[in-house]
């Protein structure tokens, strides 16, 4: 994975980071900003594309953080999606036309009850949660974001898993006429990523559908992906098509790409530097970039909810 780029972000275009207080709070917030904005105020072109459909979703105040979200101009316009370049802001340029309907979901393999689902019935499943989750990137940069879905093992338990299923696989879609890079041979295409069944069945590993309280935007995984957010970003697959239970480990696309630098675990782990960076400090997107660097805590700050999964396990070499 190429290292980190400073981006070219105006101050000038940098949204005022608020703490999250409640959700209704951050809602008049939204009303004022736009109300400010005024009638022909020319808005960035991020914005001006942003046409997303609502999702109405309850705050889940387990999952609530006190840290100061991400604005979400840069959740949604720095992204790593290879499928549509390298640069950070080739996701939000060419996934405009990324077909997100129709879209099903197969799953199969280890389960007693294998089906595919249609996005809009995985989107009534059950009730849509709002989560706030720090995302840490193997790139050492980080954001915190507030996103709607719910928890994958909710829909993994729909298809019941046979005693054999102990992994999971993602395999993520492939659409030539509208991912530039595919030609680029980054990866061997589909991007697919796994985790371990209890990994999987973790509640906090969670089926994302919505981001800041609208349907994803195509450059941060529409229809649907997963957040693991005690794993680097890598872990998290975009724009999921299929879920497969495996009785191996499968390779993952990172782990083929480069085994020295990628992990299977990709636990995010400050004691253990890339190759050829170190993991034990992280910029904030949003913060700025003269804000000093924030130290990455040890599984992204979740130890106390995940560190059993490990137990006994050497964690350098599983990284
Ligand atoms: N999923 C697909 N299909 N393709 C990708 O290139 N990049 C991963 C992950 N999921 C990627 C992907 C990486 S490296 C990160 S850090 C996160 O998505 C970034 O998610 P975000 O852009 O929504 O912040």
């Amino acid at each position: 994975m190429s290292k980190l780029r400073i981006p070219h972000i105006a101050s000038s275009e940098i949204t005022p980071e608020t703490v999250w207080l409640s959700r209704r709070k951050w809602l008049q917030q939204a009303g004022l900003g736009a109300a400010a904005l005024g009638a022909g105020t020319l808005l960035p072109a991020w914005a001006m594309a942003d046409s997303r459909a609502t999702l109405p979703s309850q705050p889940n105040p387990q999952y609530w953080l006190s840290n100061k979200l991400t604005p979400e101009k840069d959740v949604s316009s720095y992204n790593n999606f290879y499928e549509f370049g390298t640069g950070k802001t080739d996701p939000v340029n060419y996934a405009g036309s990324l077909q997100t309907r129709p879209w099903t979901v197969s799953i199969e393999g280890e389960v007693a009850r294998p089906r595919s689902f249609d996005i809009d019935d995985l989107l009534k499943l059950a009730p849509m949660e709002e989560r706030i989750y720090r995302l840490r990137c193997v790139e050492a940069w980080s954001m915190v974001i507030p996103w709607s879905g719910y928890a994958l093992a909710t829909l993994l338990k729909q298809v019941e898993p046979t005693s054999k299923a102990k992994y999971v696989e993602f395999v993520t879609t492939v659409q030539p006429k509208a991912m530039p890079a595919l030609n680029d041979q980054i990866l061997d295409w589909p991007y697919v990523e796994a985790l371990r069944i209890d990994e999987a069945m973790h509640p906090l590993t969670m089926l994302v559908f919505g981001v800041y309280g609208k349907l994803l935007p195509n450059q941060n995984g529409a229809p649907m992906r997963v957040a693991i957010p005690w794993k680097y970003g890598f872990k998290s697959g975009k724009s999921i098509v299929k879920i497969r239970l495996l009785e191996k480990m499968p390779l993952t696309s990172w782990v083929k790409a480069a085994p020295r630098e990628y992990g299977f675990y990709a636990n995010v782990n400050p004691n253990v530097p890339h190759p050829r960076w170190s993991q034990a400090t992280e910029r904030r997107i949003g913060d700025g970039i003269f804000s000093p660097r924030a130290d990455t805590l040890m599984f992204n700050g979740y130890g106390d909810q995940v560190a059993s999964l490990y137990t006994g396990m050497d964690l350098r070499e599983n990284y």
